[in-house]
């Protein structure tokens, strides 16, 4: 009954769209929802490429049948083990007993630990082959983009590549499937919000990842998110490659934490000097109220970051020294960096703000601001100041 859509002859969409849930890996805002893509090869063997999150199993299976239309399914492909993708594993082997499952060494240890299988298993290795009948899948091991079992399949006889979540993003495919037959305009940020959340962290493998695939001929990809790339899919491979080599666009992040608007006024000082000596691009983020998932977004978007933050308990404001963190832990290369903080009886925060610039190896640009209770002239021009700083260091590292 369900009619699927082929994205090349014989290769069949069957993947599913989430709009229920509200936070991905219970974490990340989905404004727009996500989908969990699936693809069906009909040929002598009949091949799947990835399931989808358990929840939506029901569905899933019923339109695998539906595009098998009475074969059984001889091979699941499984090129990322994270449950968004290997959840409906289980219910899929119970549906078709005799599947074998493909996947290499690390992908078969987390099938046993995920799920309990440990037969019916095809072990593959980088560059090996499987034979369908008409086409060849090649399996292109590609190890941390986003966990160590990640691997790519690609299809000689239609250069489709099966990517997991690389060239992701978060939405869901409202309609249309490939990139040409939708607006895609808010699939670009979400593109940049998936990649800093979720792959963020692992900018040198998805770079060996793009290395590997130059030498393959591409002109089509399938990710584990998002709509299939084939009209845009310079730009998706080019989004992919900039944010992987941490290099930011013109523009600037002002990220503060405030608790009666004191920093908050350094905060649009920093950002009006910067807007008067010509950037255009700026973001203000309050750290108590943006998500710290569209702030990781914009801090990957471009390159300078200014962080201003009350002193806290001694310490630098919670919400500040969350998102700090968050950007740790992505370890983040070559911003900009310039940071500001208030105090009323002892400061802590501008302390702590050069020891995090020390420990990320950031050019710290300007001089730090930093002023006890109320703003007055003499801090207010070091924060004019300090965006002008920042604002010629953008402008003198343009590439434009
Ligand atoms: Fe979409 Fe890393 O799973």
């Amino acid at each position: 009954m369900y009619k699927q859509k082929e994205i090349a002859t014989n290769i069949f969409y069957v993947g599913v769209n989430d709009r229920q849930k509200a936070l991905f890996e219970n974490l990340w805002p989905l404004p727009y929802g996500v989908s969990y893509n699936s693809y069906l090869i009909i040929d002598r063997e009949t091949v799947l490429i990835d399931t989808v999150d358990v929840c939506y199993s029901d569905i899933f299976l019923k339109k695998i049948a539906g595009a098998l239309n009475g074969r059984t399914l001889d091979y699941l492909v499984v090129n990322h083990m994270e449950p968004d993708h290997s959840g409906s594993i289980r219910l899929l082997r119970q549906q078709y007993p005799g599947v074998k499952i493909v996947g290499n060494g690390k992908t078969h240890g987390m099938l046993a630990g995920f799920h309990g299988i440990t037969d019916g298993l095809l072990e593959v290795k980088e560059g090996e082959s499987l034979s369908t009948g008409s086409r060849s899948l090649t399996f292109h091991m590609a190890p941390m983009v986003h966990w160590p079992e990640v691997m790519f399949t690609y299809d000689a006889k239609d250069k489709i590549l099966f990517s997991a979540d690389a060239f992701g993003t978060y939405g869901t495919l409202d309609g249309g499937i490939i990139d040409a037959e939708m607006n895609i305009e808010h699939f670009r940020e979400e593109m940049i919000r998936y990649y800093s959340n979720i792959v963020g962290k692992y900018g040198g493998p998805v770079q060996n990842a793009l290395r590997k695939l130059s030498a393959l001929d591409v002109e089509t990809i399938c990710s584990t998110h998002g709509p299939v790339w084939r009209k845009h899919i310079g730009e998706a491979v080019s989004v992919y490659d900039r944010l992987s080599r941490y290099e930011g666009a013109d523009g600037a992040v002002v990220l503060y934490g405030s608790m009666y608007g004191n920093t908050e006024q350094m905060a649009e000082a920093v950002a009006c000097s910067l807007a008067g000596n010509g950037i255009r691009d700026i973001v203000l983020h309050n750290a108590s109220k943006s998500h710290a998932s569209y702030i990781l977004k914009d801090i990957f978007k471009y390159k300078a970051l200014i962080v201003g933050s009350p002193t806290y308990s001694g310490q630098l404001f919670p919400e500040i020294e969350s998102t700090l963190s968050k950007i740790e832990v992505r370890e983040v290369r070559n911003r900009l960096f310039g940071y500001f903080g208030s105090f009323t009886w002892a400061g802590a925060a501008v302390k702590r703000l050069a020891e995090f610039a020390a420990r990320m190896k950031w050019e710290t640009v300007g001089a730090p601001v930093e002023q006890k209770q109320s703003l007055n002239e003499t801090n207010y021009a070091a924060c004019l100041a300090l965006g002008q700083a920042m604002a010629e260091k953008i402008k003198e590292q343009s590439t434009r």
